[in-house]
């Protein structure tokens, strides 16, 4: 039996090439751990009683779920010890966590989206957990909001943990694209795909038909397109995290453009930069497709408030090229 490389060889291997990444494979290390516990409490979560609403409104004004808020605080708490971050910003806290109190000299902040598609929990349908690291802004206070207005182009890590029919952990140092799976009997991820590019071939597109009344006339004529004229399958789970690993390995491109449900013309995306689109499209981008507003690339857009929300368009480049243009016509 040829055995492949578990998460932790791969980690060390990497570090020997790379003795100046050292920090990054911890934390890597450390991301891999919080997505192992996710993973169980989302597998047990019927039976654990963890299912459903907690009660309480985020401050995005939508309905907290329990494995929501188990997710944050195993994310707060566990990084925390780490020493590796002074802030985190999550789309479970208001505003960013100061993390200094194990760690008065770390180097890095880290945002997460703890549990992305939690409307689709009660479900028993996939969600994941989406983190972006960058170095610690040295010009500004160390656990302030302006420590994530950085542009995507800047992270040092990014990635998610799929909790689908396995788990996957994909991960992107700006080096490539690289999926480990969860061996559950072991406890380990092992090493499933390296360097994963975006198929040429779109397969699917992946958008909410029901938003049609509310987008605007260039993205109905947009994704009337890819049905009519390039006759592309049609696939959404409503987790942007399971789309956007399916439209990576089998090719596929993931819109949200705005909406406009006041009828006031002004169209509002409504995924979260830092800690949903920006991530992605950094592994969108290492694996060679290409992700977008409409206007600019999501990497190249520098943040201006914590919880700042995007149109995203986001997966294989040639198609995602072609709504560009289409939308500047
Ligand atoms: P979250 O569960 O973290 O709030 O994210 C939900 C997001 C994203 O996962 C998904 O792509 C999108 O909301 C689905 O929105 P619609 O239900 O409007 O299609
Ligand atoms: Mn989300
Ligand atoms: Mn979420």
């Amino acid at each position: 039996m040829a055995l492949v490389p578990t998460l932790t060889q791969y980690l060390i291997e990497q570090l020997s090439k790379h003795p100046n990444q050292r920090d990054l494979v911890l934390i890597m290390s450390d991301l891999a751990a919080i997505g192992k516990y996710i993973s169980r409490e989302t597998n047990r979560a019927g039976i654990a009683g963890v299912r459903g609403a907690a009660d309480a409104i985020n401050v995005q004004g939508e309905e907290v779920q329990k494995l929501d808020v188990f997710s944050n605080e195993l994310c707060k708490d566990y990084l925390c010890r780490t020493g590796h971050f002074c802030a985190m910003a999550s789309e479970e806290e208001d505003t960013v966590v100061d993390m200094r109190g194990f760690g008065e000299d770390a180097h890095y902040v880290v945002a997460f989206d703890p549990l992305d598609g939690s409307s689709n929990i009660d479900a028993n349908v996939s969600i994941g957990t989406i983190f972006s690291v960058h170095r610690k802004r040295g010009d500004v206070a160390p656990a302030s909001a302006e420590q994530f207005f950085q542009n995507g182009l800047s992270q040092v890590l990014a990635g998610y943990v799929l909790y689908g029919s396995s788990t996957v952990l994909v991960f992107s140092f700006g080096d490539g694209v690289h999926e480990f799976t969860l061996d559950q009997g072991l406890g380990e991820f092992l090493l499933s795909n390296e360097r994963i590019m975006i198929p040429n071939t779109c397969s699917y597109y992946s958008t909410n038909e029901g938003n049609t009344s509310y987008i605007s006339e260039k993205d109905r004529r947009f994704i009337e397109y890819l049905k009519m004229e390039q006759k592309i399958s049609a696939r959404y789970i409503g987790s942007l995290v399971a789309d956007f690993h399916r439209n990576l390995v089998k090719g596929g491109i993931f819109l949200y453009p705005g909406v406009d449900k006041s009828d006031t013309g002004d169209y509002k995306g409504k995924l979260r930069l830092n800690y949903e689109a920006k991530p992605l499209a950094f592994l969108a981008q290492q694996a060679g497709g290409r992700a977008t507003d409409g206007m600019q690339d999501i990497l190249d857009i520098m943040p201006s408030s914590l919880h700042q929300r995007t149109p995203l368009i986001i997966g294989n480049k040639d198609i995602v090229d072609e709504y560009i243009l289409a939308n500047k016509s």
